[in-house]
């Protein structure tokens, strides 16, 4: 018990560090590049810096770690780059043509603050900041540029949006939200555990296993955050709760109810961890992982 305790609190300590050194290395990677208009850049920092969990830039990280990675800047610098990748997602997510919302992270939505064409714009250029970043990792830029764009492209990220926005309002079945899931959300919560493992240099096989396990555990993310949507509120959440209801999104709360979403969350967490497990060395930075996993389903905001 005492162990447990303690682990958990090395833990807590552990993410606090971790989340304060990829916080600096965000405000580090939008402070260097001249050139920027200034209010583009004032666009791309409100919806950047500060508000946002941090889990991709941590995941990645820490799937690093456990597999014993000897790599850790280069895994900050693909951590900045794929917070960029999905706060673009997010600015995009928000727009009116999309989900159109006014809260995020806690503060105005980036075209509220400013106004549309400006969002769409932040957007693309944090996507575009993000590629640029990632292609000058040493040796490995490459694969590390396929891998988020495939994650992030019109099969994977892009793509779940698109079936998401075509598929309100319709009749769902379990394989059509499962899916779209895998597309808008699982994808990049995968492309963090499979470019972690690269940056440790773990074999093919390794990287795939990670990249399973992913998708179970964003499958797990977007079911929490669907049921987050009808449950919680907009204080605790930072953006406008019950949404997703009144828009008729393809949620699993739609499909099946709040608590079989609850169950579901769960079911697809353990399973993406036990498929983790199966792959790390036991030890400190294995724990930390599994704890991390487990935060992304069981999680109050
Ligand atoms: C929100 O992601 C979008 C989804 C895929 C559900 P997060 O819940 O990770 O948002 P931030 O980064 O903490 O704001
Ligand atoms: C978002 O799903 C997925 C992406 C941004 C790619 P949601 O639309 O459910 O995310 P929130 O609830 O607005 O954060
Ligand atoms: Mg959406
Ligand atoms: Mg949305
Ligand atoms: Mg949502």
């Amino acid at each position: 018990m005492s162990a447990h305790v303690s682990t958990n609190s090395a833990t807590d300590q552990r993410l606090a560090d971790d989340r304060a050194l990829i916080e600096s290395r965000l405000h580090a990677a939008l402070s260097a590049e001249p050139g920027v208009p200034d209010r583009l850049a004032r666009a791309m920092r409100h919806s950047l810096l500060g508000g946002g969990k941090r889990l991709r830039p941590v995941l990645l990280l820490w799937a690093h770690d456990a597999l014993a990675g000897a790599r850790r800047e280069d895994a900050l610098t693909a951590g900045v780059a794929l917070e960029m990748v999905h706060t673009y997602s997010l600015i995009h997510d928000d727009l009116p043509a999309m989900d159109d919302d006014d809260l995020r992270r806690g503060r105005a939505t980036c075209h509220v603050a400013f106004d549309e064409a400006t969002a769409i714009l932040a957007g693309d250029a944090l996507l575009t900041r993000a590629f640029a970043l990632l292609s000058r990792v040493p040796g490995l830029g490459a694969d590390l540029v396929g891998i988020l764009a495939d994650a992030a492209g019109p099969a994977g990220m892009v793509g779940g949006q698109q079936e998401d926005l075509d598929a309100e309002g319709v009749e769902l079945t379990s394989d059509l939200v499962r899916r779209i899931h895998l597309g808008k959300t699982a994808r990049l919560i995968a492309a963090p555990l499979a470019m972690g493992a690269i940056l440790a240099g773990a074999d093919r096989k390794a990287v795939a296993g990670m990249e399973q396990a992913g998708l179970m555990l964003g499958l797990a993310f977007q079911a929490a955050d669907d049921v987050l949507d009808a449950s919680a509120d907009s204080a605790t959440l930072g953006k406008t709760a019950g949404k997703d209801a009144a828009a008729g999104k393809p949620t699993w709360v739609r499909l099946e109810g709040l608590e079989k979403a609850q169950a579901r969350a769960r079911r697809y967490g353990l399973e993406g961890t036990e498929t983790l497990a199966g792959l790390l060395k036991p030890g400190p930075a294995a724990e930390n992982l599994q704890f991390l996993c487990r935060a992304l389903w069981e999680r109050s905001r």
